[in-house]
């Protein structure tokens, strides 16, 4: 799970995603980065934290790193959370295999809208939630898959 500074949006989508699996018995592993540096070793943001934990999720102990080209071996699927994330981490890319693991998160829940999860780093409390809600959705259908083997 990628977004830009690893604090918000891509530590929700970790979380809720390794919470989904624990009740499958899918042996799946879970991370998450930012494409940018600054925030690299911190704590969620307290918003994140918050609306994880209103939802039984514990994020707390996530600490932001920045996404590397070891990555592309590392996962088999790289969801990124908005058009900026696919562009930094396509640039990154080497090959034709590289490029095809990386997927718009919502193109889970919208096929091919290539729509973005907004970044609510600036935005109040509302935007958290609508976050959340719209990861929990796409984190859903990737389960969904995994289930089918799809
Ligand atoms: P995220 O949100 O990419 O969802 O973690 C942001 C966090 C920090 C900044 C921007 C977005 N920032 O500019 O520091």
């Amino acid at each position: 799970m990628v977004c830009l500074g690893n604090i918000c949006r891509s530590p929700l989508a970790q979380g809720i995603l390794e919470s989904k699996l624990k009740s499958t018995q899918l042996d799946v592993y879970v991370d998450s980065a930012g494409t940018g540096s600054w925030h690299v070793g911190h704590k969620p943001d307290v918003r994140s934290i918050d609306i994880a934990k209103k939802n039984d999720i514990d994020i707390s102990n996530q600490k932001a790193r920045q996404f590397n080209t070891y990555d592309f071996n590392e996962f088999d699927e790289i969801f990124v959370m908005d058009s900026s994330n696919y562009r930094d981490v396509t640039r990154l890319a080497s090959s034709e295999i590289e490029i095809n693991k990386i997927k718009l998160l919502l193109n889970e829940i919208l096929p091919s809208s290539q729509a973005s999860v907004p970044d609510p780093y600036y935005g109040g409390e509302n935007g958290f939630k609508n976050v959340f809600e719209l990861i929990d959705k796409a984190c859903d259908k990737i389960v969904d898959r995994l289930i089918k083997n799809v």
